[in-house]
Formats: C-alpha cells, structure tokens, sequence
C-alpha cells in the first residue's frame, strides 16, 4: 500500500477535522501518501481530489465543520455512480479509502470495497446512533453545545414561569436528547426510540405545578414530533405559557471538545494502522474507553440501544 484517501461524507460534526488530521499525519508517518477528497462521495465522482501534505492539516485540530467539506450525494447511490468512482480512485493509484461519516456512508464505503478497494471507516457523526462504537466523533461536542444552551433558557424559564420544549437533533435516535435531558434536569425527554404518551407526559406537568414547580423543561428529540405541535397539544390542557426553541444546525457547528479532539485522534490512527495491517470492510469504534477495530457491517446491524438507566433519571430526579 502506497497512496491512500480520505473523505468526510453526511452531516459534518466537530472532531472531523482532527480526524483528517491523524489520518493524513500517522499515514505520511508510515510514509505513505495520502489524498483528500472533497465534498464527499461527491468529490469522488467529480475527481476532486488532492494531495494532503502534513502541513495541510496544519492549524485544524481545534476547527469545526470539515476541510474537505462534505455532501449526501445522490449520485453515488447508483450502480454505475460507485463504479465511477471507484474507477476516479484507481486512476490515480489510490489503493485503499478512509471515510469519516455516519452509517449511510459505510454502506457506500462497502459498496467500494465490493468493487475491490479496500475501506477503513471511522464514526463521525452528532448522533452517536452508529452500531458497534460506544460513540461517534462529535456527539460529546453537540451535547455540550445543545446544554450550553440549555442552561440558558432555564435561567429566563425561572423567570418567568415558563415551559420550554426544546428541540434537538436526532431524526432516528435520541443520544443527544437524552444526555442533554438528564445534564439539564428536564422534566420529560421524548425520543424516537420509546413510545411516549402525551396524556402522563400533561399529569406530570399539572401533578408537578401543584407541588409548587413554577418553571419546567421538555427536551425533545426532533425524531418524534416538532417542538410547536407539542407546545400546541400542551398549552390546550391547561393554560401552559409555553415557548419552543428549536436548537438545530447550531449543534452541528463549534469547536470540538477536548474528549472528541482525543477520539478523533485515537480513531484516525487506527485507521490507518488497520489498512496497513491488510484489514477492510472494517470501522474503528470506541469500546469502554478502547479502541478497536470491528466489521464495517457491525455499524448498520447492530442498533444501539438508549441507556435505560438514564431514562430513569430524568423520570425520578424530575419529581
Ligand atoms: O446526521 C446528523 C444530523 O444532524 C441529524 O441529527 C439531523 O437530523 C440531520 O443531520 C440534518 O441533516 P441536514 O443537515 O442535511 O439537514
């Protein structure tokens, strides 16, 4: 192995850039080349791709967002778009990829390994809903980002008496919810991953007005419903002031914590150390605080399940 590549690919999340960083750096390290490609699989197909010298990745470890940008690309997930760009690859004399993203792109990462080059892939994404890996690069940053936030809008919820449902990321899976709801001292958490009924969720709100809780706190994950329907259906059973804020992009963007500098560091190595030693198909993932390297499969197969004990919390410390 001579010469490989690097993509960021779906939703970015902070750590990204560290994670380009190590990859780049422990490669060259082991004197191979090392290209990037932009814009994801998107740069693939376009043949957007250059050389990463160790300098390139100078002065990015602590920047959010990607370098080398990233994309959902449409094109890709035709037959004919992965044959294309597995061919861009291999005319450049790329012989392996490393691609830093959520699972939809470690499907298409397998995709190119099916036609013959071999695919690291390493977890970055705010969700933390990738299976194998107790977390993705970036999903400690958004939590910080999301209770920062938090924090904010209890102190004007005391104020003035006030509910606030806040919204947060997690289209499929409610990490960030639930970290944030039990950092925060919500009242209630609402995931996609458990059934919840809006009938207790009101009891407990009028049961906790009457033991004198003037001010209270939903995190919503954006999966289940959006925060102003919920505001609506609440506010009607019983004169709720209410107020909705919805967190969005703002918890994709930010310098990432020291915890996913570090991941992103551990994980980027490890790619790279594990194409060097003739793995593929393969993922790095994090397993109580060790890093390892898994079937690339695991991280679409296995569903990773919500800490029920958490859950638990926010429902007994909200009395
Ligand atoms: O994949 C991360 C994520 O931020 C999800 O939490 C969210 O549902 C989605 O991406 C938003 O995607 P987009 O940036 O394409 O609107």
């Amino acid at each position: 192995m001579k010469r490989i590549a690097v993509l960021t690919s779906g939703g970015d999340s902070p750590g990204m850039n560290a994670a380009i960083r190590a990859v780049t750096r422990s490669a060259i390290a082991e004197g191979l080349e090392v290209y990037g490609v932009m814009r994801g699989f998107e740069g693939l197909l376009d043949k957007e791709i250059h050389p990463l010298r160790v300098r390139d990745v100078g002065g990015i470890i602590h920047r959010g967002g990607t370098i080398l940008q990233t994309a959902r690309s449409e094109r890709f997930r035709t037959p004919a778009g992965q044959d294309k760009a597995v061919e861009n690859l291999m005319s450049l004399g790329i012989d392996a990829l490393a691609v830093i993203g959520g699972d939809g792109s470690f499907r298409g990462a397998a995709e190119i390994e099916r036609r013959g080059l071999p695919v690291v892939g390493i977890p970055g994404t705010i969700d933390n809903d990738i299976g194998a890996t107790d977390l993705t690069i970036g999903f400690r940053t958004a939590v910080e980002t999301a209770l920062d936030a938090v924090m904010r809008l209890r102190d004007t919820a005391s104020s003035h008496d006030r509910l606030f449902i806040v919204e947060v990321m997690g289209r499929r899976s409610g990490f960030i919810a639930l970290d944030v709801a039990v950092a925060g001292g919500a009242e209630a958490v609402l995931v996609p991953e458990v059934p919840f009924s809006l009938g207790r969720l009101i009891d407990k709100l009028h049961a906790a007005r009457q033991k004198g809780k003037t001010h209270s706190l939903i995190i919503l994950s954006e999966g289940v419903m959006g925060a102003s329907e919920l505001r609506e259906r609440i506010q009607d059973t019983g004169g709720y002031d209410a107020r909705v804020t919805v967190l969005g992009h703002i918890q994709r963007g930010g310098s990432p914590c020291a915890m996913d500098i570090i991941l992103a560091s551990q994980m980027g190595m490890a790619a790279v150390a594990a194409l060097l030693s003739g793995e593929t198909r393969c993922m790095t993932g994090a397993s109580c605080g060790r890093i390892e390297v898994v079937p690339l499969e695991r991280s679409w197969e296995e569903k990773k399940r919500l800490d029920a004990e958490l859950m638990e919390i926010v429902e007994v410390l909200s009395i």
